[in-house]
């Protein structure tokens, strides 16, 4: 069979992505894009060792122009939507890194690229493929803790030891400007597929800013919540943020015959299931959950790594269960709209925002032209601040990250 010819658009983070497509034997890697001449050095090093045959690109336009069924979009957050329905007319198949989108004209925009082409577009949202959390999924769908009532699900990691690796202090970095509840799929989206189930209601709620992403140039509430009203009438705790921790990540589901938790500890599980008769009397459960795939166990983020890119090569190939398994369009709308209208509800005291079921045409005019976001270059004259009491940063902080950059040092 031949193999998927596909391409990696950034880098960085594109380097996970890299690493699996020269491992695969039923897709190559066939280009790569960056503007950063260093990391494509580095996939050119590493293609030479395995001896494959990788064209490396400075511009998008170039690498547009090579051999590519598929294309893994790995630039920047805000920057995917323009990018794939770029891609997607251009007859490529879409993997998406996080996040889907800036703002609800473009998860609009994106939807009716995917309906129009009737590519593959999936959404790389790796939190939802540990093996615990993909345990989770199995035994919620089997209807072991009967029906959602409440679920939580935290994404707490303290970046700041890393941000000048990941924001070279540039002021405009995307993780500099955006908002408290942007970055927000690693918390909701595990919940969404676990359960099925979609948002249909959100308030935003944000926390101060910390001091100690103040002075590495960050300018967003440290900590974004989101609590989302479900279709089933259930309610979700979504939080996420650069917050400290003891534990960096935890998912919980409570159902109206038990619950199931994923504690973020060596892929364990714990669950309380009731029987029939079994009112506060039922089973509990601790243990391990093994990973479907075990070779997906090298690969980084508790194996999820693994999973996006191989759901998203095999729906290209047809395979129904990998598309069941792989977030598509819908569902990678729904786990980012949350976000982007908590965020509205952040600024509007906390209000409660309508989630649209953008599945449905009909839905969509209300927000085909609402680029509200707080990236300047995205959102025109509809501009977010960044922060409801604006700050203002100096020059001089940047600089300094820009020196921990360089001298890679923590931030
Ligand atoms: N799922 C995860 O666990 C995870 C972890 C880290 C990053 N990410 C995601 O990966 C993506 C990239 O993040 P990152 O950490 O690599 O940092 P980043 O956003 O700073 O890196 C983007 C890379 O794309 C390149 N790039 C952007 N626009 C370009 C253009 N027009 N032409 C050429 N090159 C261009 C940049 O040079 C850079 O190397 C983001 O979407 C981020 O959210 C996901």
């Amino acid at each position: 069979m031949a193999k998927i010819r596909v391409g990696v658009f950034g880098g960085a983070r594109g380097f996970t992505m890299i690493n699996q497509l020269l491992a695969r034997d039923d897709a190559v890697l066939t280009a790569v894009c960056d503007k950063y001449r260093p990391l494509l050095d580095r996939v050119g090093k590493k293609a030479e060792e395995l001896g494959q045959k990788v064209a490396l690109c400075e511009s998008f336009d170039e690498f547009m122009e090579q051999e590519m069924d598929a294309v893994v979009l790995a630039n920047y957050a805000n920057e995917h939507v323009p990018y794939a329905v770029r891609l997607l007319d251009s007859g490529r198949h879409v993997m998406s890194e996080v996040l889907t989108c800036s703002n609800m004209a473009e998860a609009v925009e994106l939807i009716e690229a995917v309906e129009r082409t009737g590519l593959v577009y999936t959404y790389a949202e790796n939190y939802c493929y540990t093996p615990a959390r993909q345990e989770m999924r199995r035994r919620y769908l089997a209807g072991d803790i009967g029906e959602l009532l409440y679920a939580e699900g935290e994404y707490i990691h303290d970046c700041s030891s890393i941000w000048p690796q990941i924001t070279y202090g540039e002021r405009n970095h995307w993780r500099n400007l955006m908002s408290s509840t942007f970055y927000n799929t690693h918390s909701l989206g595990p919940l969404l597929k676990m359960t099925g189930l979609r948002p249909v209601s959100v308030s935003g709620f944000e926390t101060p800013l910390s001091p100690h992403m103040l002075e590495l140039g960050a300018c967003f509430g440290s900590g974004g919540m989101e609590i989302v009203t479900l279709n089933n009438g259930a309610i979700v705790k979504s939080l996420h943020g650069d917050l400290k921790h003891a534990a960096h990540s935890r998912y919980y589901l409570s159902g109206t015959r038990g619950g199931l938790l994923d504690p973020n500890k060596d892929c364990m599980v714990c669950a309380y299931t009731e029987g029939p008769g079994e009112n506060c009397r039922g089973k509990k459960e601790e243990y391990k959950a093994e990973h479907p795939i075990a070779e997906a166990g090298q690969t980084g983020h508790g194996g999820g790594d693994y999973y996006t890119v191989h759901f998203f090569i095999r729906s290209i190939l047809g395979d129904e269960e990998a598309k069941k398994m792989a977030v598509n369009v819908y569902e990678a709308v729904d786990m980012c709209t949350p976000g982007i209208l908590g965020y509205k509800s952040v600024l509007e005291g906390n209000r409660s925002y309508r989630v649209p079921d953008l599945r449905r045409p009909e839905e969509r005019d209300a927000w085909r032209n609402d680029r509200a976001c707080t990236f300047p270059d995205i959102a025109g004259d509809q501009l977010l601040p960044n922060r409801i009491d604006s700050i203002s940063v100096p020059d001089s902080t940047y600089e300094r990250v820009k020196q921990l950059w360089i001298d890679k040092k923590p931030g």
